[in-house]
């Protein structure tokens, strides 16, 4: 056994859509402001008893179905999430008793929007070293929890959901090596502000100028790291955090012309953690992932944090 790949993917969103025109009514700004700036049109908004857990559960179950295994085969379940606001017993922990997943190793990953490109890269590492031969890798959040929802720079960007892939060992490495790093002169720069209640703030222009102008040489680094070209590359699915921010870092990428670029920010808005296996996810259920051919997969966030890999498509 040399690496590990991903055999199967599920997501969840909640039912509310929120609307441009919904946003309208609430604060100070307007359909083509927030299309312009972002391209979103909607996002998802949990119920107020929806949790993280559930949500994370609904995805995980769609995952482990899909992939055929039982609940017993599962070593390790990682939540990548840093809106679980209950945060004992963790995450994993509720979804593995959800998913009556009997004794796998269950711990939340928090590494903001990065979380779950990171926790893919630890999902890989662990079936490397032999410590598990599958694990389900979750990202899931409930950004509405964290929204001032009287603050119009943000409030019209985030949303709920979650995505799931489950990772097996494999005799052919099919999860690249990961780059990942962080900068912490710009730690603050997206950051969760906690003074009568948690909720979202960041720099966006800083954010934004940051992310167009450096991840395109990190996100060709994973290529590079996984031994193949730009160019090589069928489908990019990166952090989904503005339209803007994908479409000018996929331009400089130099992607052929048919490669499949993931645009689900467009209907789901940000979702942090769970943007990346959400948009992978609904890429399959549509038939527009095509199996078996490398895709970046690429998430950038508080901290100032990045993760990535090439994975091949399952
Ligand atoms: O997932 C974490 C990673 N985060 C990111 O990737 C975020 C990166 N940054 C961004 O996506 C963009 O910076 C934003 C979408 C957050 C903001 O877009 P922007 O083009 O940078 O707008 P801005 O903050 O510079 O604001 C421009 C104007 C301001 O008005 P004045 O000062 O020019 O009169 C804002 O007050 O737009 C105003 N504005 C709005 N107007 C209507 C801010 N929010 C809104 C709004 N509706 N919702």
């Amino acid at each position: 056994m040399s690496g590990s790949r991903v055999v199967a993917l599920g997501h969840h969103q909640p039912e509310r859509v929120l609307t441009n025109a919904d946003l309208e009514k609430m604060v100070d700004t307007n359909d083509e402001w927030i299309r312009q700036r972002t391209g979103i049109s909607t996002r998802r908004i949990a119920a107020p008893t929806e949790t993280v857990a559930d949500m994370a559960s609904e995805a995980g179950a769609k995952a482990l179905a899909a992939s055929g295994l039982a609940p017993s085969d599962i070593g390790q379940v990682i939540v990548a999430t840093c809106s679980a606001i209950d945060r004992s017993p963790s995450t994993a922990a509720r979804v593995a008793a959800r998913l009556s997943i009997p004794s796998a190793v269950v711990f939340d990953l928090n590494n903001a929007c990065a979380g779950f490109c990171t926790a893919l890269a630890t999902a890989d590492h662990t079936i490397r070293a032999g410590a598990a031969q599958h694990a389900l890798v979750i990202g899931a959040e409930k950004m509405s929890d964290l929204v001032d929802w009287t603050d119009r720079s943000s409030c019209i960007l985030l949303g709920d959901g979650a995505g799931a892939a489950v990772v097996s060992a494999s005799p052919e490495a099919q999860i690249g090596p990961a780059t990942w790093g962080s900068d912490p002169t710009r730690a603050n720069a997206v950051r969760l502000v906690d003074d009568w209640q948690p909720r979202f703030a960041q720099e966006g222009q800083a954010v934004f100028r940051w992310a167009t102008s450096e991840l395109p040489a990190i996100a060709a680094q994973a290529c590079a790291r996984a031994g193949i070209e730009v160019t090589d590359l069928a489908a990019v699915v990166t952090h989904q955090a503005n339209l803007r921010i994908i479409e000018a870092m996929t331009k400089r990428l130099g992607l052929r012309d048919d490669v499949v670029i993931a645009r689900d920010v467009v209907e789901s808005g940000n979702t942090s953690a769970a943007s990346v296996p959400l948009a992978l996810s609904k890429m399959a259920e549509r038939g527009e992932l095509p199996s078996g051919r490398p895709v970046l997969l690429f998430a950038f966030g508080g901290g100032l944090s990045w993760a990535g890999q090439v994975i091949t498509a399952p």
